[in-house]
């Protein structure tokens, strides 16, 4: 690893580019996932042996169920899959962390995600967030009725509280999010944790992106200076 690297606490990743990646190839945009899918096991492994403390992955957002049904039941497949092994990782250190509304998936994935959450739940290693049928606008959503439904008068409100109902309570805050395939938006990731994270936009498709483009990233969060609105 390059020396002088200033390692954030919490990177989150925009996993895109599956499609393109797997169309350069003229192979279906299942194949596209499939690689991304791997991408996305040694990233975890990338990020645990540079020191990151906690990584979260935009696997499947509330606006993806408007893709083929075939697309997606493929991209449920492959979390379904990865639930599969993170079962049998749980006696290793990471723990695993899901965001999102869990309802609209199947009873087998929620059975799975709380078997792998709960079983993970002590590990004292790499925090490994999932978010799936994630949305930052719905994560709000979902905070401001849980303070609603606990009779929380206007006064108390303020933006701590408003952190502790969101999916990502307890995690640190976001320094650094990555999203590779050269587009340059967040795309309803993480929207009020990213208030004051710094963004890193890569022209390479996620299913290629290796430990070098994780460090280059680091390194240009390295090179940025953060003053959280100070001088
Ligand atoms: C965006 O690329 C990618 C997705 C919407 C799905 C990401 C899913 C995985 C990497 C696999 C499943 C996840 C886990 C956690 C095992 P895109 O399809 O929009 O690419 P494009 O912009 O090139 O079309």
């Amino acid at each position: 690893m390059p020396e002088n690297l200033i390692v954030p606490r919490h990177i989150g990743i925009i996993m895109d580019g599956n499609g393109r990646w797997a169309k350069n190839r003229g192979l279906p945009r299942t194949a596209g996932h499939i690689q991304g899918a791997k991408t996305f096991k040694k990233c975890v492994g990338y990020c645990r042996d540079m020191g990151v403390e906690c990584v979260t992955f935009y696997a499947f957002s509330t606006e993806n169920w408007k893709r083929p049904k075939a697309e997606v039941d493929a991209i449920m497949k492959l979390f379904s899959q990865y639930l599969d092994d993170a079962m049998k990782m749980t006696e290793e250190d990471a723990k695993f962390v899901f965001l999102g509304d869990p309802e609209p998936l199947s009873d087998e994935l929620k059975k799975k995600i709380r078997i792998v959450t709960d079983a993970s739940a002590e590990n004292k290693g790499i925090v490994c967030c999932i978010a799936i049928n994630y949305g930052g606008r719905d994560d709000i959503v979902h905070a401001v009725r849980s303070i609603m439904n606990d009779n929380i008068s206007a006064d108390e409100v303020d933006e701590a509280l408003i952190s502790e109902r969101l999916y990502t309570k307890n995690l640190p805050e976001v320094d650094l999010i990555i999203r590779p395939s050269g587009e340059q938006r967040l795309s309803n990731f993480l929207i009020w944790q990213a208030a004051y994270a710094e963004y890193v936009f890569m022209d390479v498709l996620w299913p290629d992106f290796g430990k070098s483009d994780l460090e280059e990233a680091v390194a240009e969060y390295s090179r940025r200076n953060r003053r959280f609105g100070g001088i």
